[in-house]
Parts: C-alpha cells; sequence; structure tokens
C-alpha cells in the first residue's frame, strides 16, 4: 500500500508512505528515486542496530548508495540535545556534505532526533524515515514533527521538517516486545477516536491478534491509521488548526512522561491521557457519557494502563500541564472528542478547548469524586 502525503503548501514536498512486507530488502531503489544523495548519514539505536542496520546498509550497497551509520543508545532518555549534538558533530567529523541525506531507522525515538539533526544539518539536509515500531509506522514517522525533549518537557525544542519518503516494512514487528505493540496500539485508538468509530470498532474486534502480533491484521491497521494521520496533516501541516485533534490525550500524556523523569513508555502515557481527556470532555458536556469507559474498556483490551501511576499526584501533573506548549494564558486547553469518531471544534471556533481546573483535577482522580 501507498499513502501519499500531498502538502498544500509545498507542493514539491509531497511524499509516499510505503506499507508492505519485505520492504528493507528494496530499499536502496526507492530511496535512490525519492532522495537522491551523494551519501547518507543512517541514524539508528543500539537495538535496532543490531537487529536491522546490517540488512539496511546491505540494501543501500547493493543499489551503490554509499552510506554511514551512526547509533546512540536506544531510550526515551536519549531522545536529548546531547544525542543531537553527538550526532550533528559526528556526520560533521566523516565530513558529510549538503548532497547528503539521513536515513532515520527505528521508533518514534530515532525518527524524531534523527528528523531533528537532518533540520538543522548545514541549515536542512532530506531525510527518510524508516520506522520499525507499531508507533513510528502508523503515527510518528510521519507529518514532519521533529524534536527532542528537554528538562522543562517533552518536545520542546524542534522543527517542521517533512521527511521525502517513508518505508514501513511490517516484517520488522516480529521483533517488537509485546508491550512495544501495545504502546503503538494506543496511537491507533487515537486515530478511531479523532477521525473514525468504523475503525475503532475494527480494534475492538481485533485487540486479541493484534497484540498477538498478527501481521495479517496488523497491515491494515497501520494503513488505516496512516491515511488518517496523513489527512489530518496535508491540510495543515504547521498545526496553526485542525492539525490539533492529533493531539487528544497528549496534554496529559506529556504531563505523566515528564513527572516520570520518561521512564513511562509514550502510548501507556497516551492511553491514560484518553481517559482522563475523555471524562473532562463528558465532565464540560461535550461527549456522551458512554465515551470515556468505551476507550478505557479497548485501552485495558490492548494491555495499556488506563489511571495516572501511583507516583504521578495530581498537583505535579496539574503544574507539568501548564508548562505544556499548548498552553496559553495560563490555562489549560484540550482537544477533545464529541464522541468517538469525531472531535470536538471548527475553523471558527478552533479545535481546543479550555478547562476549568476543577474539572481536570477530577478527571485525573476519579475515585475521589
Ligand atoms: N513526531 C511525531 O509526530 C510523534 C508522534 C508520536 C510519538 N512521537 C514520539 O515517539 C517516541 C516514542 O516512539 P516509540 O514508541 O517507537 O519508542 P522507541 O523509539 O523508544 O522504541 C521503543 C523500543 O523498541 C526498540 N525497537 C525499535 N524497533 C524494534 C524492533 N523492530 N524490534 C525490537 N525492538 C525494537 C527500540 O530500540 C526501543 O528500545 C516518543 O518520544 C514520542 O514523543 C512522535
Ligand atoms: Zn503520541
Amino acid at each position: 500500500v501507498t499513502v501519499r502525503v500531498p502538502l498544500l503548501e509545498q507542493r514539491d514536498a509531497s511524499y509516499d508512505i510505503v506499507i508492505g512486507r519485505g520492504l528493507l530488502a528494496e530499499l536502496g531503489t526507492r530511496v535512490r528515486r525519492a532522495c537522491p544523495a551523494r551519501r547518507y548519514a543512517l541514524v539508528t539505536d543500539d537495538v535496532v542496530d543490531s537487529l536491522y542496520a546490517g540488512r539496511v546498509l546491505d540494501a543501500l550497497r547493493v543499489a551503490d548508495l554509499a552510506a554511514e551509520r551512526f547509533a546512540f543508545p536506544a531510550g526515551e532518555a536519549h531522545k536529548s540535545r546531547e544525542t543531537w549534538a553527538r550526532l550533528s558533530d559526528a556526520l560533521l567529523g566523516a565530513q558529510l556534505g549538503r548532497d547528503s541525506a539521513v536515513i532515520a531507522l527505528g521508533g518514534g525515538v530515532v525518527g524524531d532526533v534523527a528528523g531533528f539533526v537532518a533540520a538543522t544539518y548545514l541549515r536542512g539536509i532530506p531525510y527518510v524515515q524508516v520506522p520499525t515500531t507499531l508507533l513510528a509506522m502508523l503515527d510518528s514517522s510521519i507529518g514532519g514533527k521533529t524534536a527532542v525533549d528537554v528538562p522543562s518537557g517533552k518536545n520542546l525544542i524542534g522543527a517542521f521538517h517533512q521527511p521525502c519518503l517513508v518505508v514501513a516494512d511490517l516484517e520488522v514487528l516480529r521483533s517488537l516486545p509485546r508491550r512495544e505493540l501495545a504502546a503503538g496500539l494506543a496511537e491507533a485508538i487515537k486515530h478511531g477516536v479523532i477521525a473514525d468509530a468504523a475503525y475503532f470498532e475494527t480494534l475492538e474486534a481485533t485487540h486479541a491478534r493484534l497484540l498477538g502480533g498478527d501481521l495479517e491484521v496488523l497491515e491494515p491497521v497501520v494503513a488505516r491509521s496512516v491515511e488518517i494521520k496523513a489527512e489530518v496533516v496535508a491540510g495543515d501541516e504547521r498545526e496553526g488548526g485542525r492539525r490539533a485533534i492529533l493531539n487528544f490525550g497528549h496534554t496529559v500524556a506529556h504531563a505523566i512522561e515528564a513527572t516520570s523523569q520518561y521512564a513511562i513508555l509514550h502510548g501507556d502515557a497516551v492511553a491514560i491521557g484518553m481517559v482522563t481527556e475523555a471524562r473532562i470532555a463528558e465532565a464540560l458536556g461535550l461527549a456522551p457519557p458512554e465515551t470515556s469507559a468505551r476507550i478505557a474498556r479497548l485501552v485495558t483490551h490492548c494491555g495499556l494502563p488506563r489511571e495516572r501511576p501511583l507516583g504521578a499526584g495530581v498537583e505535579a501533573l496539574v503544574a507539568a500541564m501548564y508548562h505544556d506548549k499548548k498552553t496559553r494564558d495560563g490555562v489549560v486547553r484540550f482537544s477533545l472528542p464529541r464522541a468517538i469518531g469525531a472531535m470536538r471544534g471548527d475553523a471558527r471556533a478552533g479545535w481546543t478547548v479550555a478547562a476549568p481546573l476543577d474539572v481536570v483535577r477530577a478527571a485525573l482522580d476519579p475515585r475521589s469524586g
């Protein structure tokens, strides 16, 4: 399956997302066509390096492309300015010029850091996303948001930089731990809530096979999520408007991640965030009462958490939300559903809603209410 992201602001920057099995073997041909360069920097983390970098380097060599490998330690803690600086210096040390390109091989952490390196290296060079986690395939590799985490919060230093190609080879999911598969399903559930009730029902009907890593059911799920994300970002590349609906669950999620020192998985935090923010939508009378319970059921079936970790206190989370980039004038704003499959908002009223603090507190602490 190939999904094209038509970028309206810059038509010549449109790019393809290719989804299928066994695509790594023919990566060289696609890269040469969509992202020609004299030399390539293959950026990856140490886990993916030992699993797939050799195969990718072979595929590039077969197509006569010159590539060097740059690996950094795996994990969210390394999605940092330090990693960005070290990689940038390593590329400079290897004397890669403006006629080079980056290939990001890995999960969302690799995609975000390598994308940010590409966005800033010699004022910007092209890059290819080769996502290897479910989360990266169906979400983070698309849309051109690149960033690192800093002490003040998640993704606060970064840039918009669109990839020239995304290649998702489902075969690599065979080595992905179940916990990471679940984390990816959190973003798929989000896509169902924000845009497609029938897709949400598909996830309800197939969660066991999805969590079991069954590629037959995972492939159409990746394809549908990619379509939804591509459709949302195509009309709003730099998040001036409707793209904000992709942040459903993420205001709370980013606060949970920041207060946990990034020890909790992004997908786990998103699951908790979706349940909490759906409760906020219900409390504000924007969504029908069953919404959060239905999301909570699917989240649980997918092996994801639904309540904030005991270590994350309500006041610490509220304080962290004030640091999040979606706050304006000291008010915390949320992207909220009006039902499963539809978000609240329009071009005139905007796509986010301010929620009073007592409503946020009650949603984070349902047992005390
Ligand atoms: N840019 C965006 O639009 C966007 C969207 C959503 C999430 N994100 C970001 O994505 C990050 C989360 O990404 P993630 O969940 O992919 O985490 P990750 O990149 O940390 O990958 C998770 C773990 O799986 C390992 N791994 C990767 N591929 C593997 C494979 N095929 N087999 C075995 N192990 C493998 C990695 O080494 C890592 O240890 C967060 O930082 C989040 O903020 C960005
Ligand atoms: Zn996310």
